[in-house]
């Protein structure tokens, strides 16, 4: 039986788990979390890995029907399906009760939910972060930015630009930035170079400090953020 704490979760390397996928496979409305979202409110943060679903609004099926990169939407459709399902075990509510808007610059939040997420896709790869407070995750797919050194000279701060010196390292700072500013609900218009994560899992964006964890699932690397102290608590898939 899986607990808040996540069977699996991998205590030795708890910076960088290996991966996420496979660990714990929750069912839909197993209600293993209802009344969580106080617990989760004191900082833990839970990071769900997504697999396909249907649990879509009218607003959303319309939306994903307007996709011409199959790839992409259904990356688009296991999120929005995803937050919901998940919602729905923390909440006791339906999937389809869960009602989702957007901010001005992009960020989706639950309307009649007191739960914070926050979704990334990349390389058919679906992932989002659950807390009780806002919260950001970014995750990269290794082998598609060709010049990595090029690009952290161009937009990054010199003293990050140094740091990067392989794919690997761009995107560790990369994905702690993207979480960053996916945290403040900017996005990229936020600008990346205003986004600066820090060597010992602290960083700022908008003149805010941020807490930041990174970790792998599958082949890509990640990070989330948030602006209260925090450590995740459970690696769970659906
Ligand atoms: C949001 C953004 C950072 C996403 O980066 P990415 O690496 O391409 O994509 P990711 O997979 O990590 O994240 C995409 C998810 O982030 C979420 N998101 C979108 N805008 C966001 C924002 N401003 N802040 C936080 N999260 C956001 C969404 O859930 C989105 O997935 P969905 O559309 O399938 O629901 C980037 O697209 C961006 O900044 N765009 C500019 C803002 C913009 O275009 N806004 C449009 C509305 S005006």
């Amino acid at each position: 039986m899986p607990t808040e704490s996540g069977s699996g979760y991998n205590r030795e390397n708890r910076d960088f788990p290996e991966a996420i996928g496979g660990i714990v496979s929750v069912p839909v409305r197993q209600p293993l979390f209802v009344r969580s979202p106080a617990r989760l409110a004191t900082g833990p943060v839970h990071v769900w890995r997504f697999g396909a679903g249907d649990e879509l609004s009218d607003a959303e099926h319309a939306a994903a029907a307007k996709f011409l990169n199959e790839p992409a939407r259904d990356a688009f459709v296991a999120g929005r399906s995803g937050i919901r399902r998940a919602a729905a075990i923390y909440t006791g509510l339906d999937p389809s009760e869960l009602m989702v808007s957007t901010s001005a610059a992009g960020k989706p939040y639950f309307e009649n939910a007191d739960l914070h997420f926050n979704v990334s896709h990349s390389g058919g790869v679906v992932v989002a972060a659950f807390s009780g407070s806002p919260v950001g995750i970014d995750i990269e797919v290794p082998g598609r930015c060709r010049d990595v050194v090029e690009i952290a000279r161009r937009f990054f701060h010199p003293d990050e630009a140094e740091r990067c010196s392989c794919e690997d390292e761009f995107l560790r700072l990369w994905t702690a930035k993207e979480a960053m500013l996916k945290l403040a609900g900017t996005g990229l218009s936020g600008g990346i170079a205003d986004a600066r994560p820090g060597v010992d899992g602290r960083g700022e964006v908008g003149g805010r400090g941020v807490w930041i964890q990174r970790f792998r699932v599958g082949s890509c690397v990640g990070a989330v953020a948030s602006f209260e102290r925090f450590e995740v608590k459970g690696w769970f898939q659906i």
